[in-house]
């Protein structure tokens, strides 16, 4: 596979020749190629030890070290201190939909916004367990393709909390701010990180990792303390108890030690990019290299979001002029090196995640090979 000038190993070591391609899965996603570097050699060998960081006791120093050190690291990104606890936790952000009202709701109604596929998961998970739910606006008639204005939500005025999912991945649309409320939950999965939080305003702030932070199988969760208050005092385990877990590290049980180093890898690595908020522009830049292709198009390439200022910068989403068309296009990119490009089944077209670890030059790559497609196939 040729990959062009400039691409290919992207840094990666001498003996390993398997070229490194633009890797536009929407989760998991890519990594930081040096964040595989250092996790493989940690893997290996960690510190010099003669064993590796996955083959050691959580209840060991080495562990305890990469826990506490992912935690200050996370606070330190965030910007938050003693107010706030990191939970690494399992069962994916999909175990969150459940574990939330278990926890949070303390036999109250809880509001939810349903503006996509996450949103609305979050509500059927919450009616499960018996949460008294009220869907506080929805897009689905139009196929989740907006977030109706926060003018017209309908508020539950004593509401346990609002649960809102802040950048729907598989519509590609996000919330440019976060509503006000005292007890806001946000499902940030796919776009953890990359941007600035509001942590001034959240109560809770929860994703999976596999899309801007590390491998799946880990959540990663930052809780304000003060809503412990609301976790019952029976019926809850032990396991699934935020406050628990807190006090516990997140170690009541055996934690997925190998995704948390990956996790403070990543921590690492978002520190030595700038932070956060220089995640945001860079994404920004990169989320707009690909809409003005769109935009640029004439209407041959068509974005899925009604509303262009709703338009995620990690989740791009547009479609071609016919089913064919798209596959040619799909094909085509994967063999100039940028794999998976495939819209999820009920948006269709094209969706190209572009998370943190998505460079700049594979954006550039993308929206010039739009350029191509069309001026070949147009
Ligand atoms: C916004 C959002 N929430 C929740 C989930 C579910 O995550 P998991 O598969 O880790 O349960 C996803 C997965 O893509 C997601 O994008």
């Amino acid at each position: 596979m040729d990959l062009g000038p400039g691409r290919g190993k992207q840094g990666l070591p001498q003996e390993n020749t398997m070229p490194r391609v633009f890797n536009f899965s929407a989760g998991p996603a890519m990594l930081p190629t040096e964040v595989l570097e250092s996790s493989a050699k940690a893997l290996l060998d960690y510190q010099g030890k003669g064993f590796g960081i996955a083959e050691c006791s959580h209840r060991g120093k080495e562990f305890d070290g990469v826990v506490d050190e992912a935690i200050a690291r996370c606070k330190a990104l965030l910007g938050v201190g003693d107010s706030h606890d990191v939970l690494f936790l399992q069962g994916g952000a999909s175990a969150m939909f459940s574990l939330i009202p278990m926890n949070f709701a303390a036999g109250k109604p809880v509001d939810y916004l349903a503006t996509g596929e996450w949103g609305k998961k979050a509500v059927s998970c919450a009616k499960e367990v018996g949460a008294k739910v009220n869907v506080v606006a929805t897009s689905e008639a139009s196929n989740f393709n907006h977030t109706p204005a926060q003018a017209g939500w309908k508020l539950t005025p004593d509401a346990g909390y609002l649960h809102v999912c802040s950048n729907e991945t598989v519509h590609g649309h996000r919330l440019v701010e976060l509503p006000r409320h005292d007890t806001l939950i946000v499902d940030a999965s796919s776009e953890f990180m990359a941007r600035p939080h509001p942590m001034e305003r959240i109560g809770l702030i929860y994703g999976g990792a596999q899309k801007n932070l590390g491998p799946s199988g880990l959540v990663l969760a930052v809780v304000r303390k003060d809503l412990y208050a609301r976790i019952p005092e029976k019926g809850l385990p032990k396991l699934f108890n935020f406050k628990a877990q807190a006090e516990a590290k997140s170690m009541i049980n055996t934690p997925p030690t190998f995704g948390i180093y990956i996790l403070l890898e990543v921590f690492r690595w978002l520190e030595k990019q700038g932070g956060l908020a220089k995640m945001e522009a860079l994404n920004a830049a990169k989320a707009k290299l690909i809409y003005d292709a769109i935009d640029g198009s004439g209407g041959w390439y068509k974005g899925t979001v009604a509303e262009a200022a709703q338009r995620s910068h990690m989740n791009v989403t547009f479609t071609l002029p016919s089913e064919e068309k798209t596959d040619a296009f799909v094909k085509e990119a994967a063999k100039q090196g940028m794999v998976a490009l495939k819209g999820y089944r009920t948006v269709g077209g094209i969706r190209a995640s572009i998370y943190n670890a998505m460079p700049l030059a594979g954006c550039q790559a993308l929206a010039q090979f739009m350029k191509d497609f069309q001026a070949r196939n147009g």
